[in-house]
Parts: C-alpha cells; sequence; structure tokens
C-alpha cells in the first residue's frame, strides 16, 4: 500500500456517496473533519463518526490455527460521514462516492469553514470544538426565525444565552428578558473570569435596565418598578391576574357586576374603586374574592404609572422584567400580558423591533399535559408570527419535554447543551431533523459550556465551545449548590439525595420552613 504524504489513512471497502471507511495509519479521532479527493480537483468533507478496532488475529479461526505474529494484524478502521463537496465556496453532495484506495487527509480550515456554512454570519459565538475555527452565526436570521437554548440544568444554558445577547446587543438590538431568577442584571457588569486571550474576546458591559413587576424595596436589583396601566381595567383581565381556584363562577359574576356598577358611575376607576365595590355586594363569598384583589393591589403592579412600552423595547438595550419574589401563577399572567401589548404595539410599528428572551420557558408555555400558563397562547403567536413583524424570540429551557412543541418547531436556530433524561431526548430526537443515535449519545456526554448548534444556516449539528461572556454571569442557583458540596464533609451526602424524600413525607415538617431546609441542607443552613 503507497502513502501519501500527510495522509491519515487510505478508504477501503465498498463506499457510497454519504459514507466510506478508511484505514487509519495516523491517530484520528470521533468527531475530526477529514477531506478525501471527489471528481475533478474538488474535495470531499466527511466527519469521523466512529473509529472501530480490530485484529484478525484475535478472530476465532485465526486464534484456533495458533496465528503468532498478532500485533502486526491490527487495524483501525475510521467510519465516516460525507458532510459535501465544497467547491467554489458552495456545497453540494458528491454525485459519485468516494474512491475505494484513495488518501485522506486532515480537513484544512478553509474547507471546514467554507463546506459547514461556518463564514456567512457575524456573531462570534464560540470556536468550532477541537478546532480554532470561529463559528460565526447570522443575527438577523438568528432573531427573525428564533432560537432556543434547551439542556439541564448547570450545562451552561443562561451563559450561552447571554453570549448569543452580547453579540445582538453590539449589533444595536432591541431585548426583552422573562428572567424568572434575576440573573442578567449583571450583564451591565464586565466579565472577570474567562480565557480572553484564547477566545480574543474584550469583556465589556452593556446598557441593561432592570424593572421588577413587585416592591422595589423587595429586590435590591432592580433599577425601576414594572408597572400595568391600573386604570378601568375589565373583569376579564382582572380575572387573568387572579388564581384559578378563585375565579370560581361566583366569584366571576361578582366581578363583573361590581365593575359593570363602576362603569355606569364613573370614566375613571381603580383597583382599590373596585375593591370597595365588591365589599358593599350581598354575597357570601365576596371575601375570597376581596382577598385576592387585595394581594393583587399589596403588589403594586397595577398602581401608580404605568411602564410604556416603547420603553422596554429600545435598540441595543435590554430590558430586564425580573421575577425573583413573584407567585408562579402570577408570573405566567404578567408575562401574557406584557408580550400581549408588546406584540399589539410592534404590529402597528409603535415600537422599535427586537427579541424576546424567555427564561425557564416550561413555565411560561408548558407543553400540554405537563401544565397550563395564562402566557401560553401569546408566546406561540410571536412565534408563529413575530417575524412578520420584526418580533424575534429565544426560548431557554431545562426541560425539552416539557416546553410547548408548537414554539420550539418554529425555532430556526436550536442550541442543545448536556441532556440526560430520556424524555427530553426523545423530545429532542423528535423536534430535530437528521437527529441520529450517534448525536443522541454526543448530548449525552457534552461537557458544561459546549453547545450544538443545530441550524438551517448550517449543514449539519456542530458542536461549539462557547466563547467567555464579555459581561459578567450572573448566574446564583448553581454556585450556592457547588459551594454547599465544597463544604460538605467526605463521604456525607449531597444536598440532593436521601433527605429531601424524607423531608417530602413528613408533613408537619412540610409547614414549618425550617425543618425542611434543614432536612434538604442539613443543620449548617438552616
Ligand atoms: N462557556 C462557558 N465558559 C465558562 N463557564 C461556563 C460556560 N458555560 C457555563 N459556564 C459555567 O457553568 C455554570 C452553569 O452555567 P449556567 O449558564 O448558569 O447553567 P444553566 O443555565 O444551564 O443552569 C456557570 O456558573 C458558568 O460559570
Ligand atoms: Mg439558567
Amino acid at each position: 500500500m503507497s502513502m501519501v504524504k500527510g495522509s491519515v489513512g487510505t478508504i477501503v471497502g465498498e463506499t457510497n456517496p454519504l459514507a466510506f471507511k478508511f484505514l487509519i495509519n495516523k491517530q484520528v479521532g470521533r468527531g475530526t473533519y477529514i477531506k478525501a479527493k471527489a471528481e475533478g480537483k474538488d474535495w470531499i468533507l466527511a466527519q469521523v463518526e466512529d473509529v472501530k478496532r480490530s485484529n484478525s488475529a484475535y478472530s476465532v479461526n485465526q486464534l484456533s490455527d495458533g496465528a503468532r505474529s498478532y500485533d502486526s494484524r491490527e487495524m483501525m478502521i475510521a467510519e465516516a460521514r460525507v458532510i459535501g463537496v465544497g467547491s467554489n465556496g458552495k456545497l453540494h453532495l458528491p454525485t459519485s462516492p468516494a474512491r475505494p484506495g484513495e488518501s485522506v487527509f486532515i480537513a484544512d480550515e478553509k474547507l471546514i469553514k467554507a463546506t459547514l456554512g461556518l463564514a456567512k454570519g457575524d456573531m462570534y459565538i464560540g470556536l468550532l470544538r477541537g478546532y480554532d475555527i470561529r463559528v460565526e452565526l447570522d443575527a438577523n436570521t438568528l432573531v427573525q426565525k428564533h432560537c432556543s437554548v434547551l439542556a439541564k440544568t448547570g450545562s451552561g444554558k443562561s451563559y450561552t444565552a447571554a453570549v448569543i445577547l452580547e453579540e445582538l446587543l453590539d449589533r444595536k438590538v432591541a431585548l426583552l428578558i422573562i428572567d424568572p431568577h434575576g440573573e442578567y442584571a449583571s450583564m451591565k457588569e464586565p466579565n472577570k473570569e474567562g480565557d480572553f486571550s484564547r477566545y480574543k474576546v474584550k469583556p465589556r458591559g452593556y446598557e441593561v435596565v432592570v424593572y421588577t413587576p413587585g416592591e422595589m424595596a423587595m429586590n435590591p436589583k432592580a433599577d425601576r418598578p414594572f408597572r400595568f396601566n391600573g386604570l378601568n381595567l375589565s373583569a376579564r383581565e382582572v380575572a387573568k391576574m387572579i388564581p384559578h381556584e378563585s375565579s370560581s363562577s361566583g366569584q366571576l359574576g361578582l366581578l363583573y357586576e361590581a365593575i359593570s356598577a363602576l362603569r355606569s358611575e364613573t370614566d375613571a376607576y381603580t383597583l382599590e374603586d373596585i375593591i370597595d365595590q365588591v365589599v358593599r355586594s350581598n354575597s357570601k363569598v365576596k371575601w375570597n374574592l376581596v382577598g385576592q384583589l387585595e394581594a393583587l393591589m399589596e403588589l403594586g403592579l397595577f398602581s401608580g404609572m404605568a411602564t410604556p412600552v416603547d420603553e422596554l423595547l429600545r435598540p441595543g438595550r435590554a430590558a430586564v422584567i425580573d421575577m425573583t419574589g413573584i407567585a408562579p401563577e402570577l408570573q405566567a399572567m404578567i408575562v401574557a400580558r406584557l408580550l400581549t401589548e408588546i406584540f399589539e404595539a410592534r404590529k402597528r410599528r409603535l415600537i422599535s423591533p427586537g427579541m424576546v428572551v424567555v427564561e425557564e420557558a416550561h413555565n411560561y408555555i408548558p407543553e400540554r399535559g405537563t401544565g397550563n400558563a395564562a402566557s401560553t397562547n401569546i408566546v406561540r403567536t410571536i412565534a408563529a408570527e413575530g417575524r412578520k413583524f420584526g418580533l424575534g424570540l429565544m426560548v431557554i429551557s431545562q426541560r425539552p419535554a416539557r416546553v410547548d412543541k408548537n414554539v420550539i418547531s418554529q425555532c430556526n436556530t436550536q442550541i442543545i447543551m448536556r441532556v440526560t433524561n430520556p424524555n427530553d431526548l426523545k423530545a429532542l430526537s423528535k423536534g430535530l431533523e437528521g437527529m441520529t443515535s450517534e448525536l443522541e449519545e454526543e448530548i449525552k456526554r457534552l461537557p458544561p459550556g459546549v453547545a450544538m448548534l443545530v441550524s438551517n444556516e448550517i449543514e449539519r449539528p456542530i458542536t461549539v465551545n462557547i466563547r467567555p461572556r464579555k459581561s459578567r454571569h450572573g448566574g446564583v442557583s448553581t454556585q450556592i449548590v457547588a459551594r454547599e458540596r465544597a463544604g460538605a464533609p467526605r463521604g456525607s451526602r449531597g444536598p440532593e439525595s436521601r433527605p429531601v424524600a424524607s423531608a417530602r413525607k413528613s408533613g408537619s415538617e412540610k409547614k414549618s420552613g425550617k425543618g425542611l431546609l434543614k432536612r434538604v441542607f442539613g443543620a449548617r443552613i438552616a
């Protein structure tokens, strides 16, 4: 067998236009991009999907023959999947299979970049795993055709999302971020940790305004309160803002009665007026409703100056709605009302185009059968029609199986990080074209900070080492757990094992919050 200089192997056996095998003579591993001669002067780009070792000396036949020179018979065969032929910067599938006997070479960066479609974009999100090749996405496509970031907790979803958001802010895109954990306020500050020189990243902070729908005093990170217009609310609007259990038909009727009475008396009424009116009713069930309405009023969401929607989408700026401390049902209702106002205003071109980011999306757009949320409809509408009106969507979730499939299927760019839950993997496989069992294995093993990128703009899924953030990462929950683990003596159980189950069983412990914390986290915290 003649060996061509620089080659890593020789094509053997049967080939077809989509795949070939080659005998390895130099180290290549899974994921390596390689090239082989196509017809004419072009090169076929392929990727090593699997490597197999065999040794004919150890086949059953040979062993019984008593063969001796065992080592020399070892073979390493790589299975390569063809990505395409790059000729003149364009990609097409080869019409004829690679020729057995041809040499295989490590692919050069230029071929990889051109063939995979990595040279088209302008948003730098990281480096192709194993290479020094920048992965650049097209900002327009990403915003207009929506984007999802799906992976288990702690794999780097919020970090990766923020990397993308930074690139969008650098391009003066307006962002509205629904932030359940108060993680995005830190985008104001430059990042201090990261391999900035390798990735060629310059730390910086961004223009971010943090809003709280609750009381300013309760949220130190908030810059401003977020308020809805509390004047002349309709019964339907009020009913949407109070929990389901309390909106029984009797109470709904009460609400309608009170509001129509107010309307006949005055042009302008407040939530307080509605409460007074309900109190005046003779109904026996009124107190429950009064309690709900008072809770809504105490929150302050409907008092004072309403936040103008045009303030929430400003080019080059992120408005963060920090939901810390807000009850889950209420969060979904706030999102429903807020996004409806944004979508309507955008339809009439009253506000800037931009992108809406929904963190922990399973809470706001649960898949049918896994929950209900008032916000589902409007997020679906934005997913389906947003691009017509210049409103993009990014959804982030740790439970792909529990997020509305309608919304996920509208996302043209999918960023998948480590997922191990079988249901979540199944949900991902269903939603992705060309998902193979090899890709599924790869997804299970992705280390933190490494993402698989699937997009119509890119020829096939690629794995990316996400670049360091320019702004500081504000994800706190994982750090608390990490610190807790580090402090625990060796051999003691981590926070997520046995004590949780016992805490759940014991009803009396559940009532005293302290007892529960003690059981979950051990004595040190409680
Ligand atoms: N690309 C990355 N580079 C460096 N650190 C990262 C990267 N991605 C994630 N991390 C680290 O991993 C931790 C978890 O990331 P995070 O985005 O908060 O997880 P998730 O949102 O998936 O729960 C963070 O504390 C962060 O420091
Ligand atoms: Mg997160």
